[in-house]
């Protein structure tokens, strides 16, 4: 790539920033995220380097596993919010939540309880890594019907789809909306990963861009994820929690 070549794509990252992110978890001591108050504001802190402004917290909501509410989940946002206004750390967390797939959420969904969803509708769910449901399609049907916007979380971290990238296909022929983690365009998880979530940006097929923090550490190695080729290469006007200048 020639002088002009650099120019031009350095602007295009520079002026393409993630303007909110919508899948971590930052709230703490209710799942596998941030474990103290203390790792929720070190977090916090290394949101803001990165440029965040806002944060959607989405804790897992698991079975019996990660049995967390509505009122658990808002409890502990308050709790964090309070804290960053006090050591003046200039985050907003708002909250959602990552719905694993399963029986207990099927129950929730067909009991028409009010679940909890990010920008309007949008509703993150993910899936054991091993295997898909069989309910997929109709649980994704069932939510769309019920006016959600379905939001798979990291496609690419599936075993299942590592030999089967026509899933992926299917999954935006279905209108499921697709969030890449921002670690695993670096590798961090695995070669497979990395490969899937390539081919998906080279692809077009991603509607947002998540840290999937669970950690301080997490964050720290997102600097690398902006620095980095593949990143540039990525179509922010199609990235939903981006904000193009
Ligand atoms: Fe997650």
């Amino acid at each position: 790539m020639g002088l002009f070549g650099n120019l031009f794509s350095s602007k295009k990252v520079k002026d393409s920033v993630l303007a909110w992110d919508m899948h971590n978890h930052i709230l703490f001591g209710i799942d596998d995220g941030s474990k103290t108050l203390e790792s929720s504001l070190d977090m916090a802190r290394q949101f803001t380097d990165l440029g965040y402004a806002r944060v959607v917290a989405t804790p897992h909501i698991m079975g019996d596993y990660y049995p967390n509410t509505r009122a658990i989940i808002s409890e502990k946002a308050d709790i964090l919010n309070s804290a960053l206004k006090e050591n003046h750390i200039h985050l907003k967390v708002d909250f959602a939540a990552e719905y694993y797939m399963d029986e207990v959420f099927l129950d929730k969904v067909n009991a028409n309880e009010e679940l909890l969803t990010f920008h309007g509708k949008h509703l993150l769910m993910e899936t054991s890594f091993m295997n898909k449901p069989m309910f997929f399609n109709k649980l994704v049907f069932d939510l769309k019907t019920k006016g959600y916007i379905p939001v798979f979380a990291h496609p690419e971290r599936y075993v299942y789809h590592h030999q089967a990238y026509g899933e992926i296909e299917q999954l935006m022929h279905l209108g499921v909306k697709l969030q890449i983690n921002l670690l695993s365009l670096l590798g961090y998880y695995s070669p497979q990963v990395k490969k899937l979530a390539h081919w998906m940006v080279k692809n077009g097929y991603y509607h947002f861009l998540g840290t999937d923090a669970h950690s301080t550490e997490h964050l720290k190695l997102t600097h690398e994820v902006f620095r980095s080729k593949i990143f540039e290469s990525i179509d922010f006007s199609k990235v939903e929690n981006a904000a193009v200048k």
